[in-house]
């Protein structure tokens, strides 16, 4: 059971009870008279954010009271894990098992803290999880939720790839999976140049992690996530300020183990292949260079314009490799570009495909499990923005326009167009707290692919 979760057993509990705002007066009226009194003597607003706290009359607390917009938003109860003073608290509602789930979630995803290098002695509030709801569920997605976070949160310096692949053997370990890697210069053997090219100035070898696990007749499902523990950006060097957050260029690959972690634990009948390209993009002598031409794992060739637009180099080889065997759908996520913030800002996930039932059954479990995801569009009259004069392709676009879109085009030329696939251009982290998403390392997508998936992949019940 994790840490922010009690079990029911008779104990004590301080009941939490969110209120709809558009049904507030009913239930006001339906009070006694003294919580009545409180309510309106303590200022209590039920438009706000902040829970009133009802006391009993020998001082105890007796209840919290909430606003929420709706019983099936999981970010409803998300601030009260950093607002409550210790306890254990349950949740009473009228509602369905789902709405308790909901709330579960929140409470969970909100008690994260990231403490590898800063020992919290506070005490933190308990949920008491119900015997109504599916907890095992619950804790597995908000299990998947932490690794993201504590894998991107972690510093550069002690998350390089040889960190994220005992990251994944770890999990590959804990679910029966097979991992296997291709380290250093084995790469070149092995035809993934571009993988090389980007992480050879790296004193931490750069290697393509592969984890294997499910049953042989299922369906395959590959998820491919973009690993580059440090962007300084290369020769191609970024600003000081440009530089400060990409710890979490590895964000990708997070993701995807995250997601793999989730579909292991809930045994969807999937053969899940997760490929991690892992690099720092370093600068040394032998660095890739702008003006370079590499030869990817398809054959392609392509002509290297800026070096910081590393991640599109060791995702075509992943996905080259990824798209070679028949797989029922390709999902890569990747730090990939700033431009797709500029266009959607860093809370809302971009998502690129040119499948239209792919795309509109992941906007509608998205919307359903309130991870909100965007479709940006492939549109292909912008591959020309990629022509080179010397090889099949540049890496980079010598325009600054659409930039998220000639990225997700670039990827494209890798996935032969028999192969469903779609590409998630994310932040991976919070520029700012909101109810149930504390700063930094974020998942964003994953509960909604996730959601999409288990529709898609599990038997009928
Ligand atoms: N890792 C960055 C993209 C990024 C930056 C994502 C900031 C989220 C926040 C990526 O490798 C990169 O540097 N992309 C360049 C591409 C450009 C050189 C074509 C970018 O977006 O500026
Ligand atoms: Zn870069
Ligand atoms: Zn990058």
């Amino acid at each position: 059971m994790l840490e922010c979760f009690a079990v029911e057993s008779g104990q004590r509990t301080v009941p939490i009870i969110p209120v709809l705002r558009d049904a507030f007066d009913t239930w006001l009226a339906s009070q006694p008279a003294a919580r009545r009194q409180w309510l309106s003597s303590s200022g209590f607003k039920i438009t706000g954010e902040a829970p009133c706290l009802l006391p009993r009359p020998d001082g105890e607390l007796d209840a919290v009271v909430l606003g929420v917009d709706c019983e099936r938003d999981p970010w409803a109860l998300g601030a009260l894990p950093v607002s409550l003073p210790p306890g254990v608290y349950r949740v009473q509602a009228a509602g369905s098992a789902e709405h308790l789930t909901n709330a579960a979630l929140g409470w969970g995803l909100g008690s994260y803290r990231f403490r590898r290098y800063k020992k919290l002695d506070e005490e933190l509030p308990k949920l008491v999880l119900g015997n109504d709801i599916d907890s095992t569920s619950v804790q597995n997605q908000i299990g998947a939720v932490y690794l993201v976070r504590d894998l991107i949160n972690t510093p550069a310096a002690d998350m390089m790839p040889e960190h994220l692949a005992e990251s994944a053997a770890n999990l590959a370990g804990s679910f029966g999976a097979q991992l296997h890697q291709i380290v250093g210069d084995e790469l070149l053997n092995e035809g993934y140049r571009a993988i090389h090219a980007v992480g050879r100035a790296s004193t931490h070898a750069p290697r393509l992690i592969d984890l294997n696990w499910g049953r042989p007749g299922d369906p395959k499902l590959t998820l491919v996530g973009k690993g580059v523990c440090f962007d300084s950006g290369g020769l191609d060097i970024k600003s000081a300020s440009g530089m400060r957050l990409m710890k979490k260029d590895m964000g990708g690959a997070a993701h995807v183990l995250g997601l793999a972690r989730l579909i292991m634990a809930s045994k969807l009948p999937v053969r899940l292949r997760v490929l991690i390209p892992a690099v720092e993009n370093a600068v040394a002598g032998n660095a890739f260079r702008p003006g370079d031409v590499l030869t990817s794992r398809k054959g392609l060739t392509v002509e290297i314009d800026n070096t910081d637009a590393e991640g599109r180099l060791i995702l075509c080889d992943a996905l080259a490799e990824a798209a070679s065997e028949n797989s029922a759908l390709i999902v890569d996520f990747a730090t990939l570009t700033g431009a797709a913030r500029i266009a959607l800002g860093t809370e809302l996930p971009g998502f690129f495909t040119a499948s239209e039932n792919l795309a509109a059954a992941l906007a509608k479990a998205a919307a359903r499990v309130r991870d909100p995801i965007w479709r940006l569009p492939l549109f292909a009259p912008y591959r020309a923005l990629l022509d080179s004069d010397i090889a099949d392709m540049v890496n980079s676009s010598s325009e600054p326009y659409a930039g998220a879109i000639t990225a997700a085009l670039f990827l494209q030329a890798f996935v032969p167009d028999s192969c469903e696939w779609v590409h998630f251009d994310i932040m991976a982290w919070n520029n700012r707290a909101r109810p149930g998403r504390p700063k930094g390392g974020e998942a964003m997508g994953l509960r909604a692919v996730y959601a999409y998936l288990s529709e898609r992949f599990a038997p009928a019940a």
